[in-house]
């Protein structure tokens, strides 16, 4: 069909880690959001970036096209391709924006360069119900956990943010201390549903402000497994639930108990959770609780828009289609965030 004269027409590509997407956003509306999900990590204990880049390289054509024809358009409808400008792995960051920068010169389509981590943010703009601003989130994704607000212009101060290890690291790293396979984050919450969430205590880091660590719960983590198979070579197995269950709610009631003392001081009463960390199922329980404690509407994305995709890349472009600077196709992917100094 032919579109293009009446509508603003986004196509995203996101490759920043381990998934190789795709979305088309017409008029602000998702009409494509294709994710291949990379296996090959799995038994190998995190993202191997050469891998990445290569399965990247592989799929990027596929699901490009597929995304194209689910939305029922063609590469000359697009009036902007939006692409996850970083942070990210470098080399999968170059296969997108290599992939954009080739459909950009061939066919004359302007760059948005997005923000991956103020895209998961903008994911909650994607269905209703969305969130009346200001909007105080917490962002928690297996790279970074930040306190965003975002102000009656849609714009994004950082309130706070960890001082070391993200949630979903830590969660990943102790996973795999109890040898379950990458990303650990999923099977912690699967595996906590048998266990005890009391069964063992971890003391939560204190930082100033609005501020997390959780680099000490990793290593009390460590400590604590180390320190038991000592005596019990069969610790881990059996106690695997109640392990699960007691670092999950640790971490949970931790990025809870920041973000409700911001929200005490900050008086904002639109809450959400976004980011890969936000699909897991006790985070979203408990932010349901903290809005009831403090009277706030809260928000919380489709699961398939918390872990990485590229529909939140098309909103984000979208969204911030007059103010993102559009570029000719020689821009460079930045792999950083304007978030990390
Ligand atoms: N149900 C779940 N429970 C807990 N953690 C989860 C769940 N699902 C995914 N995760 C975690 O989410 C993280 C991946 O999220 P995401 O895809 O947003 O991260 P990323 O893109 O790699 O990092 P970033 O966005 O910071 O660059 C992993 O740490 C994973 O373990
Ligand atoms: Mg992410």
């Amino acid at each position: 069909m032919n579109i293009k004269s009446t509508n603003k027409v986004i196509l995203a590509i996101e490759t920043s880690c381990d998934e190789t997407a795709a979305s088309v956003c017409i008029n602000g509306k998702i009409y494509s959001n294709v994710i291949f999900q990379q296996e090959d990590h799995s038994n190998l204990g995190g993202v191997v970036p050469e891998i990445a880049s290569r399965a990247h390289l592989k799929k990027i054509n596929q699901v490009v096209s597929n995304s194209l024809e689910q939305a029922n358009i063609s590469i000359t409808d697009v009036d902007a391709l939006a692409i996850a400008n970083g942070p990210g792995l470098m080399g999968s960051l170059l296969v997108g924006s290599g992939f954009a920068k080739g459909l950009a010169s061939a066919h004359s389509i302007p760059m948005l360069p997005v923000d991956h981590l103020s895209a998961h943010i903008y994911a909650h703009f994607i269905d209703a119900p969305i969130p009346e601003l200001p909007f105080a989130c917490l962002l928690v994704s297996g790279g970074h956990t930040f306190i965003f607000e975002m102000n009656e212009k849609y714009q994004l101060s950082l309130i706070g943010k960890t001082i070391d290890d993200a949630a979903g690291e830590a969660l990943d790293k102790c996973a795999k201390l109890m040898k379950l396979p990458y990303p650990g984050g999923p099977e912690i919450d699967r595996l906590s549903k048998m266990g005890n969430p009391n069964a063992f205590v971890f003391s939560k880091p204190k930082v100033a402000d609005y501020n997390y660590s959780f680099s000490g719960l990793k290593t009390a983590f460590l400590n604590l497994i180390r320190n038991q198979e000592q005596k019990n070579p069969n610790f881990i197995e059996e106690n695997l639930f109640d392990l699960c269950a007691s670092i999950q709610k640790t971490i949970v009631d931790y990025l809870i108990e920041v973000f409700k003392k911001y929200l005490k001081y900050s008086q904002i009463r639109n809450i959400g959770i976004s980011g890969g960390v936000a699909a897991n199922s006790m985070l979203r329980e408990a932010i349901a609780n903290l809005g009831e404690q403090v009277d706030a509407n809260f928000f919380i994305p489709d699961l398939s828009y918390c872990t990485d995709n590229a529909a939140m890349i098309a909103k984000a472009g979208d969204m911030q289609f007059d103010q993102l600077k559009t570029t000719e196709p020689n821009f460079e992917p930045y792999a950083k965030s304007p978030w990390k100094k």
